[in-house]
């Protein structure tokens, strides 16, 4: 069976490298005593290379906020996968709901995918509906989204994708989103992936949840949710909620 995974997506809430060296410090001595869960953090582009372990560290990753569409060449301000694998990241989401409101389309994180994949790194795709409506019609923009944003991959690579699930509305929110609903939502995440990369690939998918998770909720989460693991924004920068966090979910198999 594979670990759980904990995604911590720092996003601009650590300035500083002495900051972001403290942060990582503690990432990592709480990975090293877990069992079941893995650890990955994603630092600013810039604040990737004073995060990174020295050498391999036990259950933890490193990984980015995203990538840039193009190899390489002159495209001032972008960071592309070659940098970033060399800076020892292994894990790059793609479509963060804060990079689609910066402009990213499904297009463009399917192109984004197609750069980390391509590089022999870990895709994780991130999806989400705006807001819930009463007819179910977030369904079907989670349904496009999903099929788009996977549109152009090529099957074989279906393994090295993680899908977050991230509901936009319960994202830097008080609450999360309830856990037997994550259940469903998880299900149905699954449901389209199979629908695109057949019914195997759905089945083993990983998907996790992001959105307000913190050490109150986390486990639960896991465990009614079903999911393989969380995307945290605010959670995984703050010292006493990333231990307790982490500890509690060490709890789930
Ligand atoms: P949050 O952010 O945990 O602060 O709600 C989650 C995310 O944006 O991935």
């Amino acid at each position: 069976m594979s670990k759980n995974i904990i995604i911590g997506n720092w996003k601009m809430n650590v300035g500083s490298v002495e900051d972001a060296k403290k942060i990582a410090k503690l990432s990592r001595a709480l990975a090293a005593k877990m069992r079941t869960t893995e650890v990955v953090i994603c630092p600013p582009f810039s604040l990737i290379a004073p995060a990174a372990p020295a050498k391999k560290a036990k259950n933890f990753h490193m990984g980015a906020q995203s990538a840039s569409v193009h190899e390489g060449g002159s495209h001032t301000g972008d960071v592309g996968v070659n940098t970033l694998k060399s800076l020892g990241v292994s894990y790059v989401l793609a479509g963060h709901s804060e990079q689609r409101v910066a402009g990213d389309t499904n297009a463009t994180v399917s192109q984004r995918a197609q750069r980390i994949l391509a590089a022999g790194l870990t895709a994780v795709i991130c999806v989400g509906e705006k807001a819930r409506q009463e007819g179910g019609e977030h369904l079907d923009e989670l349904r496009t989204q999903i099929r788009e944003t996977l549109a152009s991959i090529p099957q074989e690579q279906a393994k090295n994708i993680i899908v977050a699930y991230e509901p936009v509305w319960a994202i830097g929110a008080k609450e999360a989103m309830q856990p037997d609903q994550i259940y469903e939502m998880s299900l149905f995440v699954k449901k389209v992936f199979s629908d695109v990369f057949g019914p195997e690939a759905g089945l083993k998918v990983r998907v996790l949840y992001g959105g307000t998770a913190n050490a109150t909720n986390a486990a639960e989460i896991m465990r009614v949710g079903k999911v393989n693991g969380l995307l945290v924004g605010r959670e995984s920068v703050n010292a006493g909620g990333l231990t307790d966090m982490l500890k509690a979910v060490d709890t789930v198999r």
